[in-house]
């Protein structure tokens, strides 16, 4: 399956070539394993939908009638791929998940209430609540039994004491790569129902799952906590297309739906129509392109803990979704943040665990979304840096 989609087809020159800030941002210096963008060819269906609206110069102005079917498509993947039902009509259209989750911090709070989130968190989350003047109310994950837990005693006291208006929860959770199970979920619910809290649920990472785990959107709990949930999602992580701009909101009601298009159209901007369309197709003939890169990926996850085990200095556990492995390098004795000096020594770009808030001081993100090729240079030069450590 994965030969039929030549994952491993792009060389490092084709690579360098690119224009993505992947790629882009430091020339060969280094190999980057930072951003979330893969380093594949894109699904045949989308290559081919995408050339002909170029072909046929169909690039007017954006067309309303194109997000009805965007949101169809989104509701059929969503019920058949992970039992998450809803009324397309719920659907809210954005440029991108970080955008949504502005306009749902506009609209369901106000400057100066809290915001929960687990924490180490996606970079943009703490941006977002600093540039909207929340506050943030985190609770760090732990390593417990193996994998990052959150202390639901300690979380609910939390609540109690710091009455936050919103949960914003990354689920699967980036960057440990943790796939929440139904226990854990509904906890979260029963917490967010008894304070009262809108759960922002972000959940792009939703279709990077690896086997033995299963992706729960926190809104098929139930329909008390499925009302007061906005889930957020995108084709742009599973189909690596995050710069055609496109992303989705379902809302658990109409009024929640109403309240996230209150920003004026203008100021909201629209999504991109190439977007558009890429997600539909993705979401509609995407299936066996993305089956080839999960197996291209969990080849590519062995590979990385394999090598990581290895190494006295780093502790990896393997993520159960997400193409991103959170590395704690505590033991390594390269201080608060080692990806800065792996960059410079090892020539390897791993994004800064410093970036997902003070629960990732001394830990870095490595993006293993590549060719096998690039994937084995850059963990050799890891591990000759890291293992003489
Ligand atoms: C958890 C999470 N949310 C949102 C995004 C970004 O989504 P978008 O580009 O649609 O804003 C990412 C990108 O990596 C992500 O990891």
């Amino acid at each position: 399956m994965t030969e039929q989609f030549d994952l491993d087809r792009y060389g490092r020159t084709q690579l360098e070539a690119r224009r993505g800030e992947k790629w882009a941002r430091d020339g060969s210096a280094a190999i980057p394993m930072w951003v979330a963008d893969m380093d594949f060819p894109l699904a045949p269906p989308i290559r081919r939908a995408l050339e002909e609206a170029i072909a046929t110069g169909d690039l007017g102005y954006p067309v309303s009638s194109l997000e009805p079917t965007l949101a169809a498509a989104f509701a059929d993947w969503e019920r058949s791929r992970h039992g998450l039902d809803f009324d397309p009509v719920s659907v809210v259209v954005t440029t991108d998940v970080v955008q949504a989750i502005y306009f749902a911090i506009d609209a369901l709070s106000a400057p100066g209430e809290g915001i929960l989130t687990l924490t180490p968190a996606y970079p943009p989350y703490f941006g977002a609540l600093d540039e909207k003047s929340r506050k943030l109310v985190a609770h760090d994950l732990a390593i417990v039994d193996g994998a990052y837990r959150f202390d639901a005693a300690a979380l609910r006291a939390l609540v109690a004491a710091e009455r936050p208006r919103l949960m914003l929860l990354c689920n699967p959770h980036n960057p440990t790569g943790r796939v929440f199970t139904r226990t854990e979920l509904s906890e979260l619910a029963s917490i967010a129902i008894d304070a009262d809290l809108v759960v922002i649920s972000d959940e792009i990472h939703c279709d990077l799952v690896y086997p033995g785990s299963t992706h729960i959107p926190i809104a098929t709990l139930g329909d008390e906590i499925a009302q007061r949930t906005i889930t957020l999602s995108s084709a742009s992580k599973a189909f690596n297309l995050a710069g055609l701009r496109c992303a989705v909101a379902a809302c658990g009601t109409a009024d929640l739906a109403a309240r996230l298009r209150a920003t004026p159209k203008r100021q909201r901007g629209r999504a991109n129509n190439l977007g558009i369309l890429a997600a539909i197709t993705a979401w509609q003939e995407g299936t066996p392109w993305l089956d080839a890169v999960l197996a291209h990926l969990a080849a590519n996850r062995e590979r990385v803990t394999g090598v990581l085990a290895g190494l006295e200095s780093v502790t990896c556990i393997p993520p159960e979704a997400t193409y991103l492995a959170w590395l704690d390098l505590r033991r390594s004795g390269l201080g608060d943040d080692p990806a800065s000096v792996i960059a410079h020594r090892a020539r390897v770009t791993l994004m800064a665990g410093t970036e997902f808030g003070a629960a990732g001081r001394g830990h870095a993100r490595l993006n293993f979304a590549t060719t096998t090729a690039v994937l084995d240079e850059a963990l050799e030069r890891l591990a000759g840096f890291l293992g003489a450590r």
